[in-house]
C-alpha cells in the first residue's frame, strides 16, 4: 500500500512513521514533509504544499495512491478530500462540509445546539456594536473568539470587558482574516483534555485522551502556543467519563452531520473542559489530529494504523476488532525556537537526535530541513542525500517523547532524550506532565 500524507508538522511526521509501521504500507509520500520525513526510510518529500490540490492529485493518481491523509486543517477547510475523492481517490480526513465544525466556530455552536452537545453558553454576532452590548451585559471574565481559522490566535479569555471590546474591535478589523462573525462565549474553568475519536461517518472510536500545555512558559504561564507538550492518557478522563463523552458528545456530534447529509470519515477530535466535579463541556471540535497530541499518541498504539484509518475511509469501523494500545503512558516536549510564539529565527544546526533515539525516545521532526553545506560552508537546499545537515525551519522545531510503564519513566524518558539534542536558541518547558509527573501508578 503506497500512501500520502499532506502537511509538514510534527504531525505529520508520526503520522508517517506510525503508517510505516503497518504491515500492508510499503512507501509513505509526504507533502510537503519536513527533516524527519526526508529521512525517514521508505518515506519521500514531495515539492508540493497543502494547498496545491491539482499537484497533490496528479501525484495520487499517476502514482496509484491507495490512502491519503490528511493533517491540518486548513486544506481540509478548502476541500481538498472532494476535489481528491472526485478522482476516486481515497482520503482520510472530512469534506469541506464537515470540515466546518473546526472552520466555523459559529456553525460549530449552531451544531452542538442541536445535538444538545454540552457546550459553552455564546451568542454569535455579525456587528462589533451588538457584540460589545452583549458583553457589557454579561461581564467579565468572559471568552470572544473570531469565527473562522485563526492558527489558535482566534481566541481570547478576556479578563475585563475592555480585553474583550478590544478582541472584538480586532475581529472586525479582519486582523484574523475576512470574519464576518464573532462568537462570544461563557468563560470556563477546569482541566482541559483532547478527545480525539476516529470515525467513518457511522462509528466511532475514540483514542487515548491527552492532554497539552498550550501556554509558553512553566506553570501554565504567558502566551498561546499551538503546544508545548502533551500527555496521554491522562488521568482526568477516566473510563466512565470517556463512556459519558462518547455518548454525550461525539455520537451525538456524528449522527447530526449525518442528518444533515455529511458523511464524515476522519479525526473528529472534542476540545473538552473538565470541571472538579467531572462535568464537561466542549470547547470546540477540530477536524483533524491534534499537533502536538499526536505525537504522544501514536506511540502507544498497537493496531496498525493504516487498517484502522482505511477502515474509516471504507465505512466498516465498526468491523474493526477493538483498538490496541501498549500499557503504559507518554509524554511529548516540545523543543521550540527561542522567541516563539513571536518571532525567531531558523536555519540554526541541530544536534543530538541520534543520541536521543539511542536511549529510546521518538524524535519527531516539526520545524525542521535538511540542507546541503556546499564548500563555502554556505548552507542551500538540496535532494542529495550526501553532506546534509538538518536546520531549524518553524516556531516549533522537534518534539521528543518518551513511553514508559507510568508517566514518571515517560516524562523522564523524553527529558534524557531532550538532554542530548542542542541547538542555538532552543526553548522548551522543564514541567511537561507536572499534573501527573507524581503518578507513578502503572496502567
Ligand atoms: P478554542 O480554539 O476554541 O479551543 O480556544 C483556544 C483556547 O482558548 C482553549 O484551548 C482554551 O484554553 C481557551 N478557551 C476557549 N474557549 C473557552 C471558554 N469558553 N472558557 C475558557 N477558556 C476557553
Ligand atoms: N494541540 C491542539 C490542536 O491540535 O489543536
Amino acid at each position: 500500500m503506497k500512501v500520502l500524507v499532506v502537511g509538514s508538522g510534527g504531525r505529520e511526521h508520526a503520522l508517517a512513521w506510525k503508517l510505516l509501521r503497518s504491515p500492508q504500507v510499503k512507501q509513505v509520500y509526504c507533502a510537503p514533509g519536513n527533516g524527519g520525513t526526508a529521512i525517514l526510510e521508505r518515506c519521500q518529500n514531495l515539492p508540493l504544499s497543502v494547498e496545491d490540490f491539482a499537484g497533490i492529485s496528479e501525484f495520487a493518481r499517476s502514482h496509484n495512491i491507495d490512502l491519503v491523509v490528511v493533517g491540518p486543517e486548513v486544506p481540509l477547510a478548502l476541500g481538498i478530500t472532494d476535489n481528491l475523492q472526485r478522482l476516486g481517490i481515497k482520503v482520510f480526513g472530512p469534506t469541506r462540509a464537515g470540515a466546518q465544525i473546526e472552520a466555523s466556530k459559529a456553525w460549530a455552536k449552531a451544531l452542538m445546539q442541536e445535538a444538545k452537545i454540552p457546550t459553552a453558553k455564546a451568542a454569535v454576532f455579525h456587528h462589533a456594536t451588538a457584540a460589545k452590548d452583549y458583553v457589557n451585559a454579561q461581564g467579565a471574565p468572559i471568552v470572544v473568539k473570531a469565527d473562522g481559522l485563526a492558527a489558535g490566535k482566534g481566541v481570547t479569555v478576556a479578563e475585563t470587558i475592555a480585553q474583550a471590546h478590544k478582541a472584538i474591535d480586532a475581529i472586525f478589523q479582519g486582523q484574523f482574516g475576512k470574519d464576518e462573525f464573532v462568537v462570544i462565549e461563557e468563560c470556563l474553568t477546569g482541566q482541559e483534555a483532547s478527545v480525539l475519536a476516529l470515525t467513518d461517518g457511522l462509528t466511532i472510536r475514540p483514542l487515548l485522551p491527552a492532554q497539552d500545555h498550550k501556554r509558553i512558559g512553566e506553570g501554565d504561564t504567558g502566551e498561546n502556543t499551538g503546544g508545548m507538550g502533551v500527555y496521554a492518557p491522562t488521568p482526568v478522563v477516566t473510563s466512565e467519563l470517556m463512556v459519558e463523552i462518547e455518548a454525550k458528545v461525539l455520537q451525538p456530534a456524528i449522527a447530526t452531520l449525518k442528518q444533515k447529509g455529511i458523511d464524515y470519515r476522519g479525526v473528529l477530535y472534542a476540545g473538552l473542559m473538565i470541571a472538579p466535579d467531572g462535568n464537561f463541556k466542549v470547547l470546540e471540535f477540530n477536524c483533524r489530529f491534534g499537533d502536538p497530541e499526536t505525537q504522544a499518541i501514536l506511540p502507544l498504539l498497537e493496531t496498525p494504523l493504516a487498517e484502522l484509518l482505511l477502515a474509516c475511509v471504507e465505512q466498516r469501523l465498526e468491523q474493526m476488532p477493538p483498538i490496541a494500545w501498549k500499557s503504559g503512558a507518554s509524554a511529548c516536549v516540545v523543543l521550540a525556537a527561542g522567541g516563539y510564539p513571536g518571532s525567531y529565527e531558523k536555519g540554526k544546526v541541530i544536534s543530538g537526535i541520534d543520541a536521543a533515539e539511542a536511549l529510546g525516545a521518538n524524535v519527531f521532526h516539526a520545524g525542521t530541513k535538511l540542507i546541503q553545506a556546499n564548500e563555502q560552508n554556505k548552507l542551500t537546499t538540496s535532494h542529495s542525500p550526501l553532506a546534509t545537515q538538518l536546520v531549524t525551519n518553524g516556531g516549533r522545531v522537534l518534539g521528543v517523547t518518551g513511553i514508559g510503564k507510568n508517566f514518571e519513566q515517560a516524562i523522564a524518558l523524553a527529558y534524557r532524550g531532550v538532554d542530548c539534542i542542542q541547538f542555538e536558541k532552543m526553548y522548551y518547558r522543564r514541567d511537561i506532565g507536572y499534573r501527573v509527573k507524581s503518578k507513578a501508578v502503572n496502567f
